[in-house]
């Protein structure tokens, strides 16, 4: 989002009162499969849509009855996932980077995690009886990581959505920089869209 800015994380700990803490993490497991049985679907990598019609990853405000932000972002993803998420516990050695939003004093920490394909599956089949399913969370979507002949179906159209807060630049980061995918289809795509 224009305006945004990226920090370390010990300046986004000293901010102080006045600021919210939100962290958001990006789930993923290996997939073996070939779409079509030809191209290679590599990586199931979620996301999900959000009350407010945008993508997102799932997570959200660290609240004052939780400890720490890993604390919040767990709780969170409980809420949003349901129960198959305490098979697993996103950590402070998964946090990846933080971007302040200066106009609502919001400081957003992204987390990634890898998951076993069975613990991801599981997550996808309990979802649905999440607490917050229907009201915050309106479903979980996997990113398309291939690009088909046509040169845009998969990955350039699915980041044509509209996204929330740096969710957009998160994702290209992390798909960058976590090898899911080819670094040159990344860097052609991180040209920001005009809207
Ligand atoms: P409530 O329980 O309704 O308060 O929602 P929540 O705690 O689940 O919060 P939410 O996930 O909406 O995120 C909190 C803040 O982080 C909001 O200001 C969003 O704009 C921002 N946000 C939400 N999702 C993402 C994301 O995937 N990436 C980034 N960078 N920011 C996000
Ligand atoms: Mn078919
Ligand atoms: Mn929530
Ligand atoms: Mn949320
Ligand atoms: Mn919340
Ligand atoms: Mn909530």
């Amino acid at each position: 989002m224009a305006g945004d800015r990226k920090v370390e994380l010990s300046e986004a700990l000293a901010l102080g009162p006045g600021w919210r803490h939100a962290c958001h993490a990006l789930l993923y497991a290996p997939d073996p499969r070939k779409l079509f049985g030809r191209i290679p679907i590599r990586f199931a990598v979620l996301m999900q849509m959000r009350f407010d019609g945008r993508l997102g990853f799932p997570g959200g405000f660290v609240d004052a009855q939780d400890c720490s932000l890993e604390d919040g972002l767990n709780r969170e993803l409980r809420e949003e996932l349901g129960d198959a998420v305490s098979a697993f516990r996103v950590e402070r050695s998964d946090y990846r980077s933080s971007h302040l939003a200066a106009n609502q004093r919001v400081v957003a920490h992204f987390y990634a995690k890898r998951l076993t394909a069975e613990q991801l599956q599981a997550v996808e089949a309990r979802a649905p009886q999440a607490k917050d399913h229907g009201l915050e969370v309106l479903g979980l979507v996997r990113v398309p990581l291939y690009i088909l002949r046509d040169g845009v179906g998969g990955l350039p159209t699915f980041v044509e959505n509209t996204f929330i807060g740096d969710a957009r630049e998160q994702l290209l980061d992390a798909l960058q920089d976590l090898e899911l995918m080819d670094p040159g289809i990344i860097s052609n795509l991180k040209i920001p869209a005009s809207k």
